[in-house]
């Protein structure tokens, strides 16, 4: 009993949380699922995005939303809720038995290019809780996968600074279904990694680039290790992890200290 009501106010507090800040909370449970990250379709289209919950975790005990999200940073904004009437683009489709809620977006157009939240609410407890999102792309120009460089360390910081940094550039993409990783020989780098939010957009040419940067102390880069940077691009069918750059630390760099 006390547990369970330490748990709620600690999901309150954590929903506070994301509210004040403006994206989207991923540390409240896992309870709302959206299994498809990236989509794409062609103008024109009609598509349908799905949500489930986790097992065990009935829909019929909460009531359903979809939101949207133009940008990273900006707020979301609720589009429909179960139980609601379509709308000329929306249709909310609920299907309890299968513990599956949908959206249909109908002739989608560049402004439906965006991502989409499926949340969970309790109306009386004022706590929703929100899925990962699915980014729709709605295509603008042809797909096209990144090209990937990681830039050499520059001479300044090599020679002042106890770290180095790796900078990882990858460019001339369409359209902006990526996610950046790190890895020292097979294993992934979770630490002292910052990746761009989000990727910036050529205007004219459509294409996205993006950058991540790895913090290495001078000591750790070493001729024997190897960094890899891989892009991981969704190009609408397929997921594609080939595009990498790699780098060897660099002999003497360690002696450079004091
Ligand atoms: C949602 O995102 C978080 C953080 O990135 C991840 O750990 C989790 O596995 C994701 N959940 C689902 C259901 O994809
Ligand atoms: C996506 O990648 C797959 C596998 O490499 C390829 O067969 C397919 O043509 C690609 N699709 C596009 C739109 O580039």
């Amino acid at each position: 009993m006390r547990n369970s009501r330490i748990s709620v106010l600690l999901l309150k507090w954590l929903l506070i949380v994301c509210q004040s800040e403006y994206h989207i909370c991923q540390t409240s449970a896992h309870i709302v699922l959206q299994s498809t990250r990236f989509m794409s379709v062609l103008p024109g289209d009609e598509v349908t995005l799905d949500c489930s919950m986790a097992a065990g975790v009935r829909m019929s005990s909460y009531i359903m939303y979809w939101y949207k999200q133009d940008h990273y940073g900006e707020p979301i904004q609720l589009i429909i809720k179960e139980n609601d009437k379509p709308t000329q683009n929306y249709e909310a489709i609920l299907n309890t038995n299968d513990n599956r809620f949908s959206l249909k977006v109908s002739k989608v157009t560049a402004q439906d290019s965006v991502t989409y939240y499926c949340a969970a609410g309790h109306s009386e407890a004022r706590t929703a809780y929100f899925g990962n999102g699915t980014k729709l792309t709605v295509l603008e120009r042809d797909v096209k996968e990144p090209e990937v460089e990681i830039l050499k360390p520059s001479g300044i910081e090599t020679r002042c600074k106890k770290t180095i940094t790796l900078v990882c550039v990858a460019e001339k993409f369409y359209p902006d279904h990526v996610s950046i990783t790190w890895t020292l020989g097979d294993k992934e780098i979770k630490e002292n990694v910052a990746t761009d939010p989000y990727a910036t957009q050529d205007k004219t040419t459509k294409l996205f680039s993006m950058t991540s940067r790895l913090k290495v102390s001078k000591k750790e880069f070493k001729p024997k290790n190897k960094y890899r940077c891989t892009v991981n691009f969704y190009n609408g069918t397929h997921d594609i992890s080939d595009n990498t750059d790699e780098i060897n630390g660099i002999e003497g760099i360690s002696l450079d200290i004091n």
